[in-house]
């Protein structure tokens, strides 16, 4: 496995590869990497012939109340587990080297799907996502590149980035992994305490129930919702961020359920030790 760390390295890396006929993939990370990204990188070691993961904490999709210089790291962990995994390379970037002083790179609009949700409760994030996964791409040329669901605003976003730019890169997207008990994996899991591990297992809880009741034949929206607030509200030390039900195609807020339109339950909620996000997708009624 090659450790890059200088954009001009990756990009003759990936270059020599494509040359051989061999197709990239990309999986980006922001390291302190779980079996969630771990299964992000097999699905993309068994379908593209040179994969490279990118390990960077980008500074600009965290909001005015975060700090990137405590977002759990763990070099050596990461690149062991790249490592016997089997992939090609790991692109770890100094800030200078993915964002070069000097140089304007392009900054993706979100649009107003970039304020909502995720983005309210964290301005200015999906720009900095945009921005960095906009540059990941140049830098890595890459045929595909893999995202999980459990980022959903995220995935929407980056596709439709790739749609409106008409970028050659297909955004595969891959499935939440998660605990016995149903949380999603999440980096941020690490901050939690055991009580508080205890209490965030009311978000798939939540949005469980949710996906229960339209499974029983609910389509009013509003009923999910409050579903889902009603079991978030009763789990103590757990504060509820949002619940939300949206179309899968243009994440706008969903009324009624209907078929042929996938539906997606989401919710956020903060712990004392870190704010979690998750999602499910809704049964379609018939
Ligand atoms: P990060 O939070 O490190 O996540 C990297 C990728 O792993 C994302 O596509 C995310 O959706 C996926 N992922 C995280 N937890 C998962 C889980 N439990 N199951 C399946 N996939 C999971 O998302 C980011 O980094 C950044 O915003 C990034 C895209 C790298 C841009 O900086």
């Amino acid at each position: 496995m090659e450790l890059i760390h200088e954009a001009e390295a990756l990009r003759a890396v990936t270059d020599a590869r494509r040359a051989a006929g061999e197709t990239v993939g990309l999986v980006p990370t922001m390291g302190a990497l779980h079996p969630g990204h771990e299964s992000l990188i097999r699905r993309a070691l068994q379908e593209r012939a040179f994969v490279v993961v990118s390990i960077f904490v980008n500074p600009l999709q965290f909001g005015p109340e975060e700090d990137p210089a405590t977002y759990p790291r763990d070099e050596v962990g990461d690149l062991a587990l790249c490592d016997r995994l089997g992939v090609h390379a790991v692109w770890a970037p100094s800030e200078a080297q993915m964002f070069p002083p000097g140089t304007d790179l392009p900054s993706p609009d979100p649009g107003p799907v970039g304020d909502v949700l995720e983005g309210a409760a964290r301005p200015g994030h999906f720009a900095g996502v945009l921005k960095v996964v906009h540059r990941l791409f140049d830098a890595t040329g890459p045929c595909a590149a893999y995202f999980g669901r459990k980022d959903a605003q995220q995935l929407f976003l980056v596709r439709r980035m790739v749609a409106e730019r008409d970028l050659p890169v297909e955004v595969v997207a891959c499935p939440t992994v998660r605990e016995a008990d149903g949380l999603a994996l999440s980096s941020r899991n690490a901050r939690l305490s055991a009580e508080d591990q205890d209490h965030a297992g009311c978000l798939f809880l939540a949005l469980s129930e949710a996906a229960a009741l339209s499974r029983a034949g609910e389509r009013d929206a509003h009923a999910l919702l409050a579903t889902m607030a009603r079991e978030i509200g009763a789990t103590p030390g757990a504060a509820l961020d949002y619940v939300a039900v949206v179309g899968e195609a243009d994440f706008q807020p969903v009324q009624t359920l209907e078929p042929g339109r996938t539906a997606l339950a989401l919710a956020a909620v903060r712990l004392p030790g870190a704010r979690l996000i998750d999602n499910l997708t809704l049964p379609e009624p018939a």
